[in-house]
């Protein structure tokens, strides 16, 4: 299968991104807990090089706790500030203003000294789509939020929203394009929705998943669909699953499609388990963060 995002859309999404950057001091840049790496698109650190940068770990929920702390570890040593969150429940999102003012005390250190006061920092959510940017928006803008509307002469069309004295967020959301360095990105982006299900070859795809969750979830694979424990042929696994899960068609001869249907939402939705998919310690991610 062949994974790939439309040139047309990346451009397009650069140019944005381009542009909205420059009016913000943060960059506030949401991977997806399961695949911290295939969902990042490290050209962020080009685009946002001269700005403070705080990264969040959304749909943390979805993702292995334990792996959450390593991932959490990992950007850290590598000079990032990271919080894991729930966009959906709000969970973590607390910790986040004593993060942003963190990052940016240098920032409001230099304003004070100019003489500039009570000039909020101005942040733009980034992300590439589906990560979760609008949820994480609204999560954290709450419904205590004012929209500020257009500055005259400053930021002419575009919306803030007024956090608090201190914060201003860039009411719609940066798009960050998949960085497709490698089909097993795109693979992985497949697994979790974030591309078209409908241009997918879904029995593929739930084989692919099958072969990965075997690694490191294979437990909780085998007991959810009752798959007996010497099953090891990805292939094999999906029929058990089907079977378990009553997927046939007329004949008698089972549906691989519904029943790749079925893992793949299971696992999308958290039935399987909490599961991340790629981990600090592989030596692939050297080369991307
Ligand atoms: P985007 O702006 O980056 O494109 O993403 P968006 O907020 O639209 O979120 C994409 C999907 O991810 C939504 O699900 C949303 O509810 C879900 N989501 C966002 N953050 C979290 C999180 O922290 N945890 C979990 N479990 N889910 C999260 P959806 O199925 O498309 O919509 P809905 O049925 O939830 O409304």
């Amino acid at each position: 299968m062949n994974y790939q995002w439309y040139p047309g859309h990346m451009m397009k999404a650069k140019r944005m991104m381009q542009e909205n950057i420059k009016l913000v001091d943060l960059v506030i840049e949401l991977l997806d807990a399961r695949i911290p790496v295939s969902s990042r698109n490290p050209d962020i650190d080009e685009l946002g090089k001269n700005k403070s940068r705080l990264i969040l770990l959304n749909k943390s929920d979805l993702a292995d706790g334990r792996c959450n702390k390593e991932w959490i570890d990992y950007f850290k040593q590598k000079g990032y500030s990271v919080l894991e969150v729930n966009s959906k429940t709000g969970a973590g999102i607390k910790a986040i203003q004593p993060a942003v003012r963190e990052v940016c005390r240098e920032k409001m250190e230099r304003d004070r000294k100019k003489g500039i006061v009570n000039r909020p920092v101005r942040a733009i959510v980034a992300g590439i789509p589906n990560v979760g940017k609008s949820t994480f928006i609204n999560s954290y803008a709450g419904k205590a939020c004012t929209k500020t509307g257009n500055k005259p002469g400053v930021t002419k069309g575009k919306q803030w929203i007024r956090l608090s004295k201190e914060l201003e967020l860039l009411d719609t959301p940066g798009i960050l394009w998949p960085k497709f360095e490698n089909q097993d990105v795109g693979r992985k982006l497949a697994f979790i929705g974030s591309m078209n299900d409908e241009i997918m070859q879904m029995t593929e795809l739930a084989i692919d998943l099958t072969a990965c969750l075997v690694v490191h979830y294979r437990k909780e694979l085998l007991e959810r669909y009752q798959v007996p424990e010497e099953t090891e042929a990805p292939l094999q696994i999906l029929e058990h699953i089907c079977n378990n899960r009553k997927c046939c068609k007329k004949g008698g001869e089972v549906d691989y499609e519904k029943g790749a249907a079925i893992l793949l939402d299971d696992f999308r939705s958290g039935r399987i388990g909490r599961i991340t998919l790629e981990r600090p310690d592989e030596s692939f991610i050297n080369d991307q963060i």
